[in-house]
């Protein structure tokens, strides 16, 4: 028996295909936020997650294959056009993965992007962006090509059996339950059926760019690490002071902590946590051991939004001082609350 779950993160849409007589699975687009989703379904459905598969390379959101490949000791999949250097497994047209019992059959369809391809398993297509329902994947963000679209599709994956139900990386609508022949009657974007209308049409759509495109091709296309990431990594291995307990202690007088302001000198002269210390995030690494010598202190770190505080506090975390601990809020949140700021320079 075939498992088939979809997971939506906003428009974008996964899918966790598994086989109940071997409790293999693929998972099919993942997104980066949504990874213990992902790991608590495939654990309610009794499936090992075998293969992460990509069908493109994504400029629109951050692809999670890498880090549950890392997790999981699984395989990233996708095609061989990828540009991607962590890819395990790279595939070519007419090519399948052997998923269990099930068979993932791959069809190169370029067009929304040189590496995009469909997957068909049993009566679904996963189309990726090449077809969506209403719609098709577009063809201006780089290696786009509206010919190659034309001919993934008409030439391709719409000459399939028209009952197969389709299945896109986006939907912005909830729409669940479409086929070939329904998108065949329907979709817009499929009334042009000469080439050259086709083309025309998908040049003078006018789109606007998706957000976060230069993170998503830099970290999709490289495996590195999103900045959500790595806020998420700092924020796991520290410890953290609410602003009301922080406020309270310093009226209390408390001298068991240094609060450690990391911001740039003028926004710290412009109005700092009274007591604080000045020692800016980017100086943080060189001159530690000049001013905390002491590394069994607790040390507490601020900045304007919460977010540097918490990289500077898991990186004195790294260099050894296990008392360091990250402000809940910024100074920001501090300054709206109408708790104590002082300006001036370090005493
Ligand atoms: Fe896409």
């Amino acid at each position: 028996m075939v498992i088939f779950e979809q997971i939506a993160t906003g428009g974008c849409q996964s899918y966790l295909v598994g086989c109940t007589d071997t409790c293999v699975a693929a998972l099919i687009d993942p997104e980066i936020s949504q990874i213990d989703h992902y790991l608590a379904l495939a654990a309610r459905d009794a499936l090992r997650i075998r293969y992460l598969i990509d069908t493109h390379t994504h400029a629109d959101h951050f692809s999670a294959t890498r880090e549950l490949a890392r997790q999981l000791g699984a395989r990233v999949v996708m095609h061989h056009a990828s540009p991607a250097p962590f890819v395990d497994m790279r595939l070519g047209d007419g090519e399948m993965v052997v998923c269990g019992r099930l068979r993932l059959q791959v069809m190169h369809t370029p067009g929304h992007t040189q590496d995009s391809m469909c997957l068909r398993v049993e009566d679904r297509l996963f189309t990726g962006d090449t077809l969506l329902i209403g719609g098709t994947g577009r063809t201006d963000l780089p290696s786009g090509n509206p010919e190659a679209l034309y001919d993934s599709l008409f030439d391709g994956i719409l000459r399939l059996d028209p009952a197969l139900k389709i299945h896109p990386a986006h939907d912005y609508k909830g729409q669940k339950q479409s086929t070939i022949a329904e998108e065949l009657a329907g979709n817009p974007r499929l009334q042009q059926r000469g080439r050259g209308a086709f083309v025309e049409m998908m040049r003078n759509l006018n789109l606007t760019m998706p957000a976060h495109i230069t993170e998503a091709l830099r970290t999709n296309m490289s495996g590195g690490k999103t900045v959500a990431q790595l806020l998420a990594e700092a924020a796991a291995t520290v410890p953290f002071m609410s602003l009301a307990e922080l406020k309270a202690r310093i009226e209390a007088g408390a001298d068991d902590l240094i609060v450690l302001d990391v911001r740039e000198r003028d926004a710290y002269e412009s109005g700092h946590i009274p007591g604080a210390r000045l020692l800016p995030r980017g100086q943080l690494e060189l001159r530690v051991n000049q001013e905390l010598a002491d590394p069994t202190r607790r040390v507490l770190t601020c900045c304007e939004f919460g977010k540097v505080s918490t990289l500077a506090a898991a990186t004195l975390h790294e260099m050894g001082y296990q008392h360091a601990v990250a402000l809940d809020g910024g100074m920001k949140a501090w300054t709206e609350a109408g708790y104590p700021v002082k300006s001036g320079k370090e005493p």
